[in-house]
This record gives C-alpha cells, structure tokens and sequence, in this order.
C-alpha cells in the first residue's frame, strides 16, 4: 500500500465575466420580450407573465456577485439566452479538452511533473461534451500522459468522488500518477431564461494531481482519508440524455432539458446531510473539529456554507477558516471545492489539517480529509 498525497492543483478561469447588473439587464430585456410577444395569452390568462429579475435578491440570496463563462455574447442577447460555442471538428481539441489542458499544465507545474509522469487521467464533471470517446482519454493524448483514462459524472460532487478514486488507486498501486480534472460548463446547462436560477452557475475548470508520498516534492497534502455518500432525490435533476430523440413526445426544448432545482428544499435537505457527513468523518478519523484549520466547501449559496461551518465547527467560523470563491465564481458544480482549495490552502502549515467537501445532485457528499506536509 502506498500513501497518496495532494501535490498539485491548478485552474482554468475563462476570461469573460458577467456581472450580476449585466446578467439582469440581459434577462429583463428577455422577460418585456417575452411579455409582449405573449400578450394576448398573458391577458387570457392562459401564459403567466415572466417577472424581473434583481441584483440585490441575487446576492442576498445567493452571495454571487458575478460569474466566468465561455461566451457572454450568446447569453446576454435576449434574442439567444445560451452561450454560443462553435461545433470543434473531430480533428482539434474539445471545449472541455481545451480547458482541461491549461487547469492540468497549472497543477502538473506546482507538483514539477510533466504530463508524461501521469498515468490515470478521470475527467470528473457534471457534464459531459460527448458521450465517447471519453473526454479523459482524449485529455490523456493532449498531456502525452502513459496509462488509462476515463470519465465519470457524480454532478457537484463529481471532483471529490474523482479524489477518492484516484486515491484508492494511487494507494492500491493500480495507478502511479494520477490528475482529476474538472472541465465544468454550467453555463451550457443553466436555463438562463428562468429567474429563478439564471444567476447560479459560471464555468471553469480545475485540476488535482495525486500522487505517492515517496514520489511527491515538499509542500504537499497527505490524504488521510475520504468518504462518499449518495441518497437519491428528485430536487436536482435535467432529463437531458441520449433517449431524448426515441421519445414519441420530445421536444428539444423541453424545460426539463437543462439544469431543473427546487433550491429551497435543497438548501434544506442537504445542510443537514452534509453537516452530518463532515462531522461522521472527523469521528471516524478520530479527528475534533476545533483540529480543522481549514473547510474547503461546495460553493452554491453563502449562506449553506455559513450553516455547514457553524455546525461542523460548533461556534461562528473565523475570517478565512472556510473561504468562499462564490462571489466571484459563482457556483462551479464539482469545482467550486477545488478552486476554494486551490486558491486558500498555500498558508497552511506542515501538521495542520483541512477537509474538502463537495454536495448536490443525487443527493451526493464526497469528503477528503488532509494533513499538510
Ligand atoms: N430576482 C428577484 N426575485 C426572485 C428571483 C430573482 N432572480 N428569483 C426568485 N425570486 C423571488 C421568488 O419569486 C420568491 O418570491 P415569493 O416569495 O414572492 O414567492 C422569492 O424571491 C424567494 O424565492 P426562493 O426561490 O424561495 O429564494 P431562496 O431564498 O430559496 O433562494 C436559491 C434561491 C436558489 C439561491 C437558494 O434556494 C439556494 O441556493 N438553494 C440551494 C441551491 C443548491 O445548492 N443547489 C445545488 C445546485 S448544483
């Protein structure tokens, strides 16, 4: 048995930002659009009107201020509301080969490894470009990594389900070298036409290099250990899948084909699901909470993160103890984690301990317990 460890993490943040007043002018254009190509049925009452929607009810409900995404042209055009990414021929890179190729050379880099040093490359997201070949294998070729590859989908818990399985792998020995990335475009499942949840996702993409103790440069994170959980529900969920087509009844543009969320029952179910986790996990390690230097959560909602800390820690969390990244990011499905730890984990000294946690759809929790070294 080998002892992996975290010796790399990198991210991809595209280079266009949106910020809430500019997503909620775009949407507002959208809804009068709207409103007034319905009005008969509207004053029939057949068609409900579509509201506005608020910069302020945005962040007080949310915490996000603004968002990256790929193609802010196609989704501010209260003619189109969707990115508009151009078709790649089979010949060049994917968008999600694309991505995952800046956020893997970042974190290969840290660790001071080339591509040619890994051999298990899992693309860990919650979409994918294609059904196959796998965007992990296609990854792979790009870095000029050795081994094999794969892909696999938990929705937001997607990075830390990817940290468990490269771990076991890397401590089992069936892998040597292994990177997870996250190539994540929310913005191509978000349904920006529905104020209810148009302003929750970004994209980005972000990259973990796990490797062997023995094989690792100073500076790195011991992973001590990991725990995932799933109980199915409902409140999160898109219908999109490749049955789409054999339906008698499809339409393409059925509302249930993009990203669909009760979000208030999510917030309420998965507090406590997560809270519970943590705190099994810690108990199961042996670990206090007042050991923790460091929460590294899911970034949906401030306030979930606010509640997940004050329960796990048992008093307010201090500046810094739990960074968000969602004020700028907003919700990155399973990178949000990643990109929290990425950017707020460099201080940390040689013994302190941290966790990572990822949620949402499923349900899914996934719990990566380190030491820094
Ligand atoms: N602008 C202005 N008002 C809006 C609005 C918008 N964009 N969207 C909704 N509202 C209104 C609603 O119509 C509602 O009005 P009403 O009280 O008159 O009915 C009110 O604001 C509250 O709406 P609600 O949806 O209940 O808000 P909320 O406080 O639950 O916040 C979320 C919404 C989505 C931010 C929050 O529920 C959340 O983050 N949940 C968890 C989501 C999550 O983790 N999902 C995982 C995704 S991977």
């Amino acid at each position: 048995m080998y002892q992996p460890v975290i010796s790399g993490t990198g991210v991809f943040t595209p280079s266009q930002v949106i910020t809430n007043d500019e997503l909620v002018v775009a949407f507002n254009a959208y809804a009068d659009r709207y409103n007034a190509e319905h009005a008969d049925e509207i004053a029939a009452g057949t068609v409900m009107a579509k509201d506005h929607s608020s910069s302020e009810f945005i962040f007080k409900a949310s915490g996000i201020e603004q968002r990256y995404v790929l193609d802010k042209s196609g989704v501010l055009d209260p003619a189109v509301m969707h990115p508009l990414l151009r078709q790649r021929d089979d010949d060049e890179p994917g968008v999600m080969a694309e991505m995952a190729l800046d956020a893997c050379t970042k974190a290969l880099d840290m660790a001071g490894l080339t591509g040619a040093d890994v051999d298990l490359v899992i693309c860990a997201a919650s979409n994918m470009e294609r059904a196959y070949p796998a965007i992990a294998v296609e990854i792979q070729q790009l870095l000029g990594a050795g081994g094999f590859a794969f892909d696999m989908n938990v929705a937001c818990s997607s990075a830390t389900f990817g940290i468990q399985a490269a771990s076991d792998m890397v401590r089992a020995g069936s892998a040597r070298r292994a990177i997870v990335v996250n190539p994540e475009i929310c913005s191509g499942h978000l349904e920006w036409r529905d104020r209810d949840c148009h302003f929750i996702f970004g994209d980005v993409c972000t990259a973990t290099v796990i490797e062997r103790e023995e094989d690792a440069k100073d500076g790195y994170f011991k992973v001590l250990s990991t725990r995932c959980a799933t109980q199915f529900s409902n409140n999160i969920r898109n219908n999109n899948g490749f049955l789409r087509r054999s339906r008698p009844d499809g339409t393409a543009d059925r509302r249930d084909m993009q990203f669909m969320q009760n979000g208030r029952k999510v917030f309420k179910e998965v507090v406590p699901m997560v809270s519970e986790h943590i705190l099994a996990h810690l108990e199961a390690e042996g670990v206090t909470s007042d050991q923790l230097r460091r929460l590294w959560l899911h970034q949906a909602n401030k306030s979930m993160n606010d509640f997940i800390g004050r329960k796990v820690l048992g008093r307010e969390p201090e500046a810094g103890e739990q960074p968000n990244i969602l004020q700028d990011y907003a919700n990155t499905s399973s990178a949000g984690s990643i990109i929290a730890f990425a950017k707020h984990s460099d201080d940390l000294k040689s013994g302190d301990l941290g966790l990572i946690c990822s949620f949402g759809a499923g349900y899914s929790v996934g719990s990566v317990l380190i030491k820094r070294v």
